[in-house]
C-alpha cells in the first residue's frame, strides 16, 4: 500500500484553464492592515472594533496570540470586537508566533502597555530570513532593555517610569514592520518620536489613521518621516480596514492573462499606481469607472521590466503574479525582486507549465512563449500560490496546485471569487483526515 505524503493528502486546487471571465468582483479588507491594527489594538484599555476585515488563516492566527496574551477577541460578519482592558500576559506562544510572522508586531504595543514583552523570534520563511534588528534597535533607541536569549526576544523597560522615552531613529531599511512597531510603542511613549526613512505603504497609513483614531498624535505616515507625540492613553476606536490592494492587482492580472474585462471594487486607486502603470506598459488598459471601481481592458500582453521597491514603488507582493503573466506576454522581461532575498520559489513551478524562465541571483529572465500547458504545480508562498492560480487559469488543460494552506493566510475565498467571474476552479479534498480549510483555527463568534 503506498502512503500518500501529507501534501498528497491535502486539499488541492484542480483549475481548467482557457475559461473568459466576466463580471465584478468585490474586494476584501487588507490582510497586511488587519493584522497589524489587530496589534495595535493592544495599545489601548477600552473597546476596538476592527471592520472590513478578511477571513484569512492569518488573522485567525493572530486572534489566537491576541487570546493567549489575555484579550477578548469575538468576531461578528466581518468586524472584529477585541477588549484588551484584561492584557495580561507578556509573553507569546512560540508555536503561535512561529507561525505568523506578523504577530512579531505586537511586541510595541506590548512593551507599552506592559513595559515588558517576550517573544519568539518569527524565524524566516520561504521568502528570506526575515531578520527583526530594525525593530530591536529602533525599541533599543527608545529606551528600551531589548536582549534576544534562546530564540526569544525579551524586552522591557528598565526603571520604575515604565514608560518608553521618544527617540530620533534613523531605519537602514524602509522596513514596514519596523516602521509600524516603532509607530506604536511611540504613540504611548514620553515625548516626541521621530522615524527616518520610514516606510510609506498604505498599511502604514492605515496603521497611523487608525491609532489617530484612537487619539494617538501622528503626522507625516505615508511620507519617509513620521513624528509622533506620545500621550499618556489610547481610547476606543471603530474603523474599517483599507481595501487590499494585493487582492486588487492579483485580479487585475487574472483579467489581463485570461484577456477578460472585470470590474473591481472597493478599491483605493491611488495605492495601486506602478501597478496600473505596469499593466499599461505590458498592453492592458485600467480605467477609473468610478472613485473607488476599476476596469481593467486587456490588450496584447508585450515584454517588460519590473523592479521591485519599497512603495511608491512596484510592489514585491505583485512579482509572482506580474511574473506569471509576462511568461505569456510577446518578447523577453526581467524581473527583478530587491526587496526579499529568496522570492522566486514560482520560478519553477511556472517552468513546469511550459514556460521558459531563467533565474540568476534575484534576476529572472522570462521568454514569452504562446501557451501554458496544465501540470501538477506545488505552492512555496502565498503570492507564488496566486501566480499559479493565474497561469493555471490561462493554461491549457488542467492545473492541479497543492499547498493551499499559503493561499488560505492570504485570499479571501480567492477560488470562489473567480468562480463567480466564470472560471473553472474548485477546491478537491484529499484523503478524510486530511487538513482542510474546516479545520483552520476559528475565532468564537458573538
Ligand atoms: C510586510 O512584511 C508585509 N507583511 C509583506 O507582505 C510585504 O511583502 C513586506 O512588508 C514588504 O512590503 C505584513 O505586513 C504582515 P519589511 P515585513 O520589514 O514588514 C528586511 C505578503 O505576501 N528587514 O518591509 O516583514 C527584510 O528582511 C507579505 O502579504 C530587515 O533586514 O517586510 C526584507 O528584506 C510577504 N530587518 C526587507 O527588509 C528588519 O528588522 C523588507 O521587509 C526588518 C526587515
Amino acid at each position: 500500500m503506498t502512503h500518500s505524503s501529507p501534501e498528497e493528502r491535502s486539499p488541492v486546487l484542480e483549475i481548467i484553464g482557457g475559461h473568459r471571465l466576466s463580471g465584478e468582483v468585490r474586494i476584501s479588507g487588507a490582510k497586511n492592515s488587519a493584522l497589524v491594527l489587530m496589534a495595535g489594538s493592544l495599545l489601548c484599555s477600552q473597546d476596538c472594533r476592527i471592520r472590513n476585515v478578511p477571513s484569512l488563516a492569518d488573522v485567525a492566527r493572530m486572534g489566537e496570540v491576541l487570546s493567549a496574551l489575555g484579550v477578548k477577541i469575538t468576531r461578528s460578519e466581518d468586524a472584529l470586537e477585541i477588549d484588551a482592558r484584561h492584557l495580561s500576559q507578556s509573553k507569546a506562544p512560540y508555536e503561535l508566533v512561529s507561525q505568523l510572522r506578523a504577530s512579531f508586531f505586537i511586541i510595541g504595543p506590548l512593551l507599552a502597555r506592559l513595559g515588558i514583552a517576550r517573544i519568539p523570534l518569527p524565524g524566516g520563511c520561504a521568502i528570506g530570513a526575515r531578520p527583526v534588528d530594525l525593530h530591536v534597535r529602533g525599541l533599543q533607541a527608545m529606551g528600551a532593555d531589548v536582549q534576544i536569549e534562546h530564540g526569544t526576544v525579551h524586552a522591557c523597560i528598565p526603571g520604575v517610569n515604565r514608560r518608553l522615552k521618544g527617540a530620533r531613529i534613523y531605519l537602514d531599511y524602509p522596513s514596514v514592520g519596523a516602521t509600524e512597531t516603532l509607530m506604536m510603542a511611540a504613540t504611548l511613549a514620553d515625548g516626541e518620536t521621530i522615524l527616518e526613512n520610514a516606510a510609506q505603504e498604505p498599511e502604514v497609513v492605515d496603521l497611523a489613521n487608525f491609532c489617530r483614531a484612537m487619539g494617538a498624535r501622528i503626522r507625516g505616515a505615508g511620507t519617509n518621516t513620521i513624528v509622533i507625540s506620545g500621550v499618556p492613553s489610547l481610547h476606543s476606536v471603530d474603523y474599517a480596514v483599507i481595501p487590499d490592494r494585493v487582492e486588487v492587482g492579483t485580479f487585475l492580472v487574472a483579467g489581463a492573462i485570461t484577456q477578460s474585462e472585470l470590474s473591481l471594487a472597493p478599491v483605493v486607486p491611488d495605492h495601486l499606481t506602478a501597478v496600473i502603470a505596469k499593466l499599461g506598459a505590458i498592453g492592458s488598459e485600467v480605467i477609473q469607472e468610478t472613485p473607488n471601481r476599476l476596469r481593467i481592458v486587456p490588450g496584447a500582453s508585450r515584454g517588460t521590466d519590473i523592479e521591485t521597491l519599497p512603495y511608491p514603488g512596484f510592489p514585491t507582493d505583485m512579482q509572482a503574479q506580474f511574473m506569471a503573466l509576462l511568461t505569456l506576454s510577446e518578447g523577453d522581461s526581467i524581473i527583478t525582486e530587491t526587496v526579499f532575498e529568496n522570492r522566486m520559489g514560482h520560478v519553477a513551478e511556472l517552468n513546469r507549465m511550459g514556460a521558459d524562465i531563467r533565474t540568476k541571483g534575484n534576476h529572472a529572465v522570462i521568454r514569452g512563449v504562446p501557451f501554458l500547458t496544465g501540470a501538477p504545480v506545488v505552492a512555496t508562498d502565498l503570492r507564488a500560490s496566486a501566480a499559479l492560480v493565474l497561469a493555471g487559469l490561462a493554461a491549457r488543460g488542467t492545473t492541479i496546485i497543492q499547498g493551499l494552506h499559503h493561499l488560505d493566510r492570504g485570499y479571501d475565498d480567492l477560488e470562489g471569487k473567480l468562480k463567480l467571474l466564470g472560471a473553472q476552479i474548485r477546491r478537491v479534498k484529499g484523503d478524510a483526515g486530511a487538513e482542510s480549510v474546516s479545520s483552520l483555527p476559528v475565532m468564537p463568534r458573538s
